[in-house]
């Protein structure tokens, strides 16, 4: 009953969404003006509290659960997985090792162990939940290092015989450029390989840099191809990295933190073809997967490298099972670690792997349906995409104004994007399993009566 109220609150609160606005407007001394009363001087009445948040998370935030929010893979969220979020804060299980919370561990393992065979990894393959793609990528690059260089782990890179280079596009996330500075490689390791018209990676130009920067006394060591890159939604040719990877003895990376997602959909899933050959992949539940904040995963096909990455021994933690599991603060980043895992189990249970799929569909339908009606009305679409996303401009059309328009006039949330070396253009992402076919037309409609 209590998980029936659950599911009803939270198709209410989407409902109110919906109907209301989509952006705040508020200066920051208002909001911390409001913040005054709480001086946390003595105890109060936590239902007025717990009103008084509610209605400054409506009035005074993006709010990335409407319909009409076309932005950066922040999705609307599914009631099941909403009702995971509680369950877990309520029995807080901690999931660093296997012993203390068997339950939670093997519901991890058994939601990883789903994905990864729909990513057709082997089955010997570890994965593990992260807070999100930016700590899925950051373990990729950790164990591809230790991999490639054994030195690596205890002397650290100072030892290394040379500069290790990562290769990847101007269109990967920028977190990598963080994850070099992090591991200690340096952001000059990042190589930036060319794209093609449609912004996926270049072989040509990476096989070249890759054997330039060999001959300069570099070492290549992983190559990172994105599946749904941010700004385009573009896929990297997979299969041909993976190729050229073994070719060439790389670590082969996929980011697939939004398009993984993809993986579940019968129509979808030949675009990630390739996929199956990673040496790891980051794949964000948070994204396309219509979970709350954070969930990422990282898959790793190489037990061994990530055990070897992330190993450690202590007296104090609860002593090593028979070797048939696995004390993920062995094998991953994260030492304490939540239930992440459980909204993502709870949501797939709850709406099965053809709900799901029918999910990911209608938000690749409503792409569809965005670029066509935009093509109808004379925007130019200015990338190629099998995924719901849509970069598009109109001519002489001055990108900053009309978005602030649009956001004043709470039509849509969308943002301004620049393609290679372009001007800045307009980019909306179907983020939310809310949106209809009646919001795309009217934000059309009003977008084209803002131009007119
Ligand atoms: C392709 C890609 N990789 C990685 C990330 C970083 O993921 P997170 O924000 O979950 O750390 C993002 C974020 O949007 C992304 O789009």
């Amino acid at each position: 009953m209590v998980y029936e109220d659950a599911r009803c609150d939270a198709e209410r609160l989407a409902c109110a969404i919906a109907s209301g606005p989509i952006l705040p407007n508020v200066t920051p001394q208002e909001i911390r003006d409001h913040l005054r009363r709480y001086d946390f001087s003595g105890p109060l009445a936590l239902d007025d509290v717990a009103a008084d948040v509610e209605r400054m998370l409506r009035a005074w935030n993006v709010q990335i659960t409407h319909p009409r929010y076309l932005g950066l893979f922040n999705p609307s969220v599914t009631p099941a997985s909403v009702l995971a979020e509680t369950l877990a804060a309520m029995h807080n299980p901690q999931l660093a090792s296997w012993r203390t919370s068997p339950a939670a561990n093997e519901i991890e393992r058994h939601t990883l162990s789903w994905l990864a065979a729909k990513f057709g990894l082997p089955s010997h393959a570890l994965a593990s939940f992260t807070s999100g793609g930016s700590e899925a990528n950051l373990s990729a690059v950790v164990v591809a290092l230790t991999k490639a260089f054994p030195e690596y782990g205890e002397q650290g890179v100072r030892r290394l015989p040379a500069s290790p280079a990562i290769y990847l596009t101007s269109e990967a996330h920028h977190g990598f450029l963080k994850i070099a500075h992090m591991t200690g490689i340096g952001r000059r390791a990042i190589r930036t390989v060319a794209t093609d018209h449609q912004f996926k990676m270049d072989l040509g130009d990476l096989s070249r840099r890759v054997s330039e920067d060999r001959n300069q006394g570099l070492a290549p060591f992983m190559v990172v191809g994105t599946a749904g890159t941010t700004g385009t939604g573009a896929i990297d040719p997979l299969a041909g990295l993976a190729e050229f990877c073994r070719s060439e003895d790389l670590w082969f990376h996929v980011d697939a933190a939004w398009g993984g997602a993809a993986a579940v959909s019968p129509r979808l899933r030949g675009f990630l073809a390739g996929i199956e050959a990673a040496d790891s992949i980051t794949c964000d539940a948070h994204k396309w997967f219509s979970v709350p904040m954070g969930a990422g995963m990282f898959f790793c096909r190489h037990a061994d490298a990530a055990a070897e990455a992330f190993r450690v021994e202590t007296s104090f933690m609860p002593r090593k099972g028979d070797g048939s599991t696995i004390d993920p603060y062995t094998t991953s980043v994260q030492w304490s670690r939540r239930f992440i895992g459980l909204k993502l189990f709870l949501a797939l249970a709850h709406l099965g792997e053809s709900g799901y799929a029918a999910m990911i569909e209608h938000q690749a339908h409503m792409g569809e349906v965005l670029r066509e009606s935009l093509q109808s009305s004379g925007w130019s679409i200015l990338n190629a995409t099998p995924l719901p996303l849509v970069c598009f401009a109109r001519e002489a059309l001055d990108v900053p104004s009309f978005l602030a328009a649009l956001h004043e006039r709470q039509i849509a949330w969308m943002s301004p994007v620049r393609l290679g070396d372009g001007p800045l253009v307009l980019r909306a992402c179907i983020t939310s399993f809310r949106t209809t076919q009646t919001d795309i037309k009217w934000v059309v409609k009003e977008m084209n009566r803002l131009t007119s």
